[in-house]
Parts: C-alpha cells; structure tokens; sequence
C-alpha cells in the first residue's frame, strides 16, 4: 500500500476529487434509493430481469451461469473487504493466503469477463434477442465490461488489491456511510482505480432505470433451477 500510494500520480485539485468522491457517491446513493423505492411501489411487476431464454438458451446458458457465479463471488470479495477489513489483513499477513484470496479473485474476474462476453455475443448476434435488447440493455452492458476489465486491470496492474483495498479504501467508503465523508486518500491513487470507483458509482445511479433491479427480487433462483422457457408479454421497448 505504502508503495503504491509514493509511486501515484501527484493528487489533482482537492476540490475534484471532493466532487467526484463525495458530491457524486452522495448523489448517487439518493437517486439508487429513492428510485429503487420509487420504481417498485409504481411498477411492482417490472421487477424482472425480462428472461429471453425461450429465444435462444445454449448460449445464454455458457453466459449467464459464469456471469452470475463469478460476479456473486466478486461482489461477496468486495463486501468482506468493507465489512470486515481487519479480518482481510490478518489473513494476508502469511504470503500463502495472500496468493490464495488474490488467486480466487483474479479466477473469478475472468469466469466474471468471460460469462459476460458470451452474454453480449449472443445479444448482439442472435437477431431474436436483438430485438428485444433496449438501449439501457446496452449501456448497462457496456458499463458492466468496462467495469470488470477495469477491475481486472487493478488486479494485474496495482498488486496486492485485496490488502490496500481493506487499508485505504473501506475506510473511505466507511467514511462516506457515517456521513464524516473524507476522501483525501482516494485522491493519492491512480487514475485505473479511480475510474473503477466512478464506474461503480455510474452503475449504481443506473441500477433502478435497468433490468439489474431483479437482483432485489428473492428468492433468485436462476443459480440453481432446471431450464425453464419464461414468456414475457411485454413489448420489447419497455423492456428495461
Ligand atoms: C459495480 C461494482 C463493481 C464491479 C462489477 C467490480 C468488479 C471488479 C472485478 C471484476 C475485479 C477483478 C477481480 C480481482 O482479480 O480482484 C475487481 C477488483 C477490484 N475492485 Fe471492483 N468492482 C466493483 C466495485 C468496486 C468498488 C466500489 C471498489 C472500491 C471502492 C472496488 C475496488 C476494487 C479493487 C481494489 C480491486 C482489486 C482487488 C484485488 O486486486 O484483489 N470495486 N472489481
């Protein structure tokens, strides 16, 4: 952490990265709240995420599963490193678990990368499916490959992620949910993990406008479940 933070370019003016770090986080968790809220008290039933598996199911099958696996797995590295970031430097303080837990994470990104590229060739191939892809379907998708190839170029190119992640930036995000919002070393670090953090944030602003918003709809059982053709009766520009 101590290297990374010396061999970062110099921090621009406080006042961006005040905007970008504070303003926008705090923007973002209002409109993520009240629109979630708000889309599900209007249209309960658009809490979906629009199945086109009875249009084509092989590829979607090789996309969605290491998609959905791969991105649980991820999102469950994340929530341990912020929430129980002293636990995620006591296990990396021996190499070995080091290699293990940065190992894990690097095998996820790609199963993550690769379920998600599948999912986007068959979009983009399949002219059933394409049909009935909305233009949020593809922004949302866009925004979601550049924000796994950016966390894979974290990975790879500012090592050990999974300790400075606990160090400098739980405690950032921390700051942020106790409302004693203090970003001063997010602004030391460079500009690949910056732009991982404004991607998230950009997802999350989008999340409620989206199909994502299935993800709050349990019990998800899409992980586990047999085939199964879903029919929706929707026209495909609500779709979203
Ligand atoms: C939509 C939300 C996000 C997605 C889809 C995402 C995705 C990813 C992926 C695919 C990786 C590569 C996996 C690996 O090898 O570690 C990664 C790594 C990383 N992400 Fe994210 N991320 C998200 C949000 C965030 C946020 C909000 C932060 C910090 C505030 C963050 C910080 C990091 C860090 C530090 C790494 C490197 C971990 C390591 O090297 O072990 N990510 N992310």
């Amino acid at each position: 952490m101590y290297s990374l933070l010396q061999t970062a370019a110099p921090a621009g003016p406080l006042p961006i990265n005040d905007l970008l770090f504070v303003v926008v986080p705090y923007v973002v968790l209002a409109v993520f709240f009240s629109m979630t809220i708000w889309r599900y008290v209007k249209e309960k039933f658009s809490y979906s995420s629009y199945s086109s598996q009875f249009l084509e199911n092989q590829h979607q099958f090789w996309g969605s599963v290491p998609w959905h696996y791969g991105i649980l797995a991820l999102v469950a590295g994340h929530l341990i490193g912020f929430l129980v970031p002293r636990g995620v430097l006591w296990w990396n303080s021996v190499p070995a678990r080091l290699y293990i837990i940065e190992g894990a994470a690097l095998i996820f990104g790609i199963i993550t990368l690769i379920g998600l590229i599948n999912l986007i060739v068959r979009r983009a191939t399949n002219p059933r499916v394409r049909a009935v892809t909305s233009k949020m379907d593809v922004v949302v998708l866009v925004l979601l490959l550049l924000q796994v190839i950016g966390g894979l170029w974290v990975a790879l190119t500012a090592r050990w992620g999974s300790s400075w992640f606990a160090a400098v930036l739980a405690p950032y995000l921390w700051s942020l949910f106790t409302f004693q919002p203090d970003a001063s070393a997010v602004a030391q670090l460079p500009w690949s993990i910056k732009l991982h953090i404004l991607g998230a944030y950009a997802i999350f602003a989008l999340f409620p406008f989206t199909r994502l918003v299935h993800v709050l709809v349990v019990p998800n059982h899409y992980l586990w479940r047999r085939f199964q053709v879903v029919m929706w009766n929707k026209r495909a520009s609500k779709a979203e």
